[in-house]
C-alpha cells in the first residue's frame, strides 16, 4: 500500500489535507495522526471492518479493545448507554485532554471496536490537528497507539513511519507529542471509579474532582493475583530489543553498581546503555548514556522515555540499565511503563535484591 506522509503544524492547520484524511476514514481507510499523548492509528470506530484493519496493521490481538476519540460531548451520548455524574465532572475538568473513560457501550459500537466487550473506552484529545481530523472523519475515530504491537508508543512521526509505512493510507506528521505517555484510563462502569492505566492525569487529580478512586492492583505489581482490567495491559509492552534492568537505591550506590555491571558486560563485548538524569549522566561508562531530564521533573521523563527506548534499538544496544524514578505525580505513569518495558526486572540496592 502507498502511504502518504504529510507534515502539518498544529498552529497552521491545512484544512484541505485534513479533509482528505477525514475522507480516508469515512471510506474505511486508516490514518495515523498526532495527539497530545502519543500518535494514534485511526479508523472509523463505527465500522467493524475498519477496526479489523487496525488490528491487522498493528499486528495486535483482536481481544484488545480500542479507544474511541471524539470532539463533542454530544458524540458521547451516541456511543454509550449512560453517562454517570462522575463522567460529566471529569469531562468538565479534564476534557479535552489525556483522560480516557470507560462506559457501557451503545448498540451502534461494533464489538470489533471493543474487542468483544460490552464496555467502550472514550477520549476527547486536545491536540488541534487531532480535533480537526476527528471532526472531518465523522466524529468517531477508533485509535490505538500507532506502533506495531509490543513496541513503545510513537511520540514522533519517524517511529510511526518505521512501524506502519506501507500498511496504512496516510500518516500526519505533527511533530513531537507534548506529553509522551498514553492517556490515563479510568473505568466508570463498576461500583467505584477505578484507574486501569496511570497517565498524566494523576490519581490525585482525579480524586480532587470525584472523591475516592481505586487503582487496579496490577498497575505496578507484576505479582498481583488477578489479570489487569484493561486487556491491553497484560501484553508484553514497550519492550526495547535489549535487556532492560531498573536499579533503585541512593544516588552514588546506583551509579557504582551499574558501572560495575557495565564493565563486566564490556568484557563480554556487549553494547551497553544507561537511562540516567541530567545530574547523573556524566557518571556512567556505557556505550550510550541518555538523560531522561532533570531529577524530580517526571514530566520531562514522560516526554522522552519512549523515544529513548527506541533509540537504544537503533543503536544496537544489548544491555540497558535504568535509574528508578520517583513515583510522585506523573512519575507513577513513568514507572508503570518502565517496569513493563523491563519485564519487571528491578534491583533494589538498599533493601534485598529482587531481580525477577
Ligand atoms: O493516549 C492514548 O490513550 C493513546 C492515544 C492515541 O489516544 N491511545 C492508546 O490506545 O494508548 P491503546 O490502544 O494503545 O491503549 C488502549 C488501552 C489498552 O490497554 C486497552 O486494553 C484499554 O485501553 N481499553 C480499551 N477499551 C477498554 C475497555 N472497554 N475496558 C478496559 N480497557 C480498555
Ligand atoms: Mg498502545
Amino acid at each position: 500500500m502507498d502511504t502518504k506522509i504529510i507534515r502539518m503544524d498544529e498552529e497552521n492547520i491545512d484544512m484541505q489535507t485534513v479533509k482528505m484524511a477525514g475522507n480516508i476514514i469515512k471510506s474505511g481507510g486508516l490514518v495515523a495522526f498526532p495527539t497530545e499523548t502519543v500518535y494514534g492509528l485511526g479508523g472509523d470506530a463505527l465500522n467493524s471492518s475498519s477496526s479489523k484493519k487496525i488490528y491487522a496493521a498493528k499486528g495486535r490481538p483482536s481481544d484488545n479493545p480500542l479507544i474511541i476519540h471524539i470532539v463533542e460531548m454530544s458524540a458521547l451520548s451516541q456511543i454509550v448507554r449512560k453517562i454517570p455524574k462522575a463522567a460529566y465532572q471529569l469531562a468538565e475538568k479534564y476534557w479535552p485532554g489525556p483522560l480516557t473513560m470507560i462506559f457501557e457501550k451503545a448498540d451502534c459500537v461494533p464489538l470489533e471496536t471493543t474487542g468483544g466487550l460490552n464496555t467502550v473506552a472514550v477520549r476527547m484529545p486536545s491536540n488541534q490537528i487531532a480535533r480537526e481530523f476527528i471532526r472531518e472523519a465523522g466524529g468517531y475515530v477508533a485509535a490505538p497507539s500507532a506502533n506495531r504491537s509490543g513496541r513503545p508508543s510513537p511520540t514522533v512521526a519517524k517511529y510511526v513511519i518505521e512501524d506502519l509505512f506501507g500498511r496504512i493510507d496516510m500518516i500526519i506528521d505533527g511533530g513531537q507529542a507534548d506529553i509522551g505517555l498514553e492517556s490515563t484510563i479510568i473505568d466508570l462502569t463498576g461500583t467505584s471509579p477505578m484507574i486501569l492505566r496511570p497517565g498524566y492525569i494523576t490519581e490525585e487529580m482525579l480524586r480532587q474532582v470525584i472523591g475516592d478512586v481505586e487503582a487496579d492492583q496490577t498497575i505496578m505489581d507484576d505479582h498481583a493475583a488477578q489479570a489487569p482490567k484493561a486487556p491491553g495491559m497484560k501484553y508484553k509492552h514497550y519492550a526495547p530489543k535489549g535487556n532492560l534492568i531498573i536499579v533503585e537505591g541512593e544516588g552514588r550506590q546506583v551509579s557504582t553498581y551499574i558501572n560495575e555491571k557495565l564493565s563486566a558486560f564490556h568484557k563480554e563485548g556487549k553494547r551497553t546503555g544507561v537511562i540516567a538524569t541530567d545530574e547523573t549522566a556524566a557518571g556512567y561508562l556505557a556505550d550510550s548514556v541518555k538523560s531522561a531530564g532533570e531529577q524530580g521533573r517526571e514530566e520531562q521523563t514522560a516526554k522522552c522515555l519512549f523515544r529513548i527506548l527506541r533509540e537504544f534499538d537503533d543503536e544496537g544496544i544489548e544491555i540497558i540499565y535504568a535509574e528508578g524514578f520517583k513515583q510522585k505525580g506523573v512519575g507513577q505513569a513513568v514507572m508503570n511503563r518502565l517496569l513493563k518495558a523491563a519485564g519487571h526486572q528491578v534491583v533494589r540496592l538498599s533493601g534485598e535484591n529482587s531481580s525477577m
